[in-house]
């Protein structure tokens, strides 16, 4: 039972499939999460090493009314208590995002509440508001998932600046396939995170590619190469791969630029609070050094409990609300046509 009372406060129903996640959660005021239910599909994609996306969008069809159901049934309201429904739009697997946005669509036509598109980005980065009451932009947001590495300047709600990205392989994604060609499982990111915890990070000393350019754009493909070669070679000279060795010299070169970069971001642009924020924010070793080297320049780094930090629905009902409360800002339409289509590429930064 919930004791506040619910009519005095902004309830958003919150739709998330973009990936291969199945999530839907009620948010009150932006913050109270009321539920927040995730119905991970990664045992069918385990055995590929990776998302199929048609398997996913197959499973968010099976999943998606019992997750919004029970969501409802968990924050104990119905569809007559809530004020908006906000649905991802994109970025993501186009087939996945679909099912979510033509469910949603069908419940605003239904019900008459207001859809309220949301991009999958800037849903990671509001995710630390949950948790987080008093922290308020401007603020630097590392992006870390396993299709996006990016680094982005919030200066207010709906204001997003993106000040490099990856030029390749997204963070997350270098994790994973490092853990498929050793054959350690799926998702590789918490995996490789525990056998690093083992090992030493000093052991192999592989490129940190980009550390020490004038910009902020992040290269990992000649990172995942180094590491191949390095396992190729070893393995030729008929010699054992010491994992945690490897794992914790890996996660380092990853983390040395994130944390180089970040830091540089946060000086030039002179904020003093740093957001963590997508799945690879759930990596202990980055959450301990990037808290500590930023403190050591005076900025605050906030990050996320692990389930806010990959996707959930939670996330996307929190930009919902601040899309709605926070219409002015947003300075467009903040209420979806049913015309509305996916966007895999959606773009963080209004087109002009
Ligand atoms: O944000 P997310 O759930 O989905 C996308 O939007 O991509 O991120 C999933 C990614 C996967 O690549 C997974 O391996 C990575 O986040 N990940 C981690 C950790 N937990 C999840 N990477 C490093 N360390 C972790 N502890
Ligand atoms: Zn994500």
């Amino acid at each position: 039972m919930n004791n506040t009372d619910l009519s005095q406060e902004t309830l958003i129903l919150g739709i998330e499939t973009s990936c291969d996640e199945t999530a839907a959660a009620v948010v009150a005021d932006g913050k109270r999460i009321l539920s927040n239910i995730i119905a991970s599909q990664v045992k069918w994609h385990q055995k590929f090493n990776g998302v199929v996306p048609e398997i996913a969008s197959r499973k968010h069809v099976e999943l998606i009314s019992p997750v919004i159901e029970e969501a409802l049934l968990e924050a104990n309201v119905t569809l007559d208590d809530i004020d908006a429904i906000a649905v991802t739009r994109g970025p993501g697997l186009v087939g996945a995002l679909l099912v979510g946005l033509g469910v949603a669509k069908g419940l605003s036509y239904a019900t008459k509440l207001p859809l309220i598109c949301v991009n999958h980005i800037e849903a990671h980065i509001l995710a630390n508001f949950l948790e987080h009451p008093n922290l308020k932009p401007p603020l630097i947001a590392l992006v870390v998932s396993g299709g996006h590495t990016a680094l982005v300047y919030m200066g207010d709600f709906g204001e997003y600046e993106v000040l490099g990205e990856t030029l390749d392989d997204a963070a997350g994604e270098a994790f994973d396939k490092i853990a498929k060609f050793l054959g350690l499982g799926y998702p590789g990111g918490p995996i490789i995170d525990k056998l690093a915890a083992k090992g030493n990070s000093k052991a192999i000393n592989f490129p940190r590619a980009m550390i020490n350019t004038n910009n902020y754009d992040f290269s990992l493909s000649g990172l995942k190469t180094a590491v191949l070669n390095y396992i190729s070679k070893l393995k030729a000279e008929g010699k054992e791969v010491n994992i945690p060795d490897l794992c914790a010299s890996f996660q380092a070169a990853v983390i040395d630029v994130q944390i180089h970069k970040t830091l540089r971001a946060a000086r030039e642009r002179t904020v003093d609070e740093i957001v963590l924020a997508g799945g690879v924010a759930a990596n202990k070793s980055l959450r301990e050094r990037l808290k500590k080297e930023a403190a050591k320049i005076g900025k605050e780094l906030f990050y996320s409990s692990l389930p806010l930090c990959t996707d959930n629905a939670a996330m996307i009902a929190c930009v919902g609300y601040y899309r709605y409360r926070k219409a002015d800002k947003y300075g467009e339409e903040i209420v979806c046509s049913l015309d509305a289509n996916a966007d895999p590429n959606l773009s963080l930064v209004k087109e002009i």
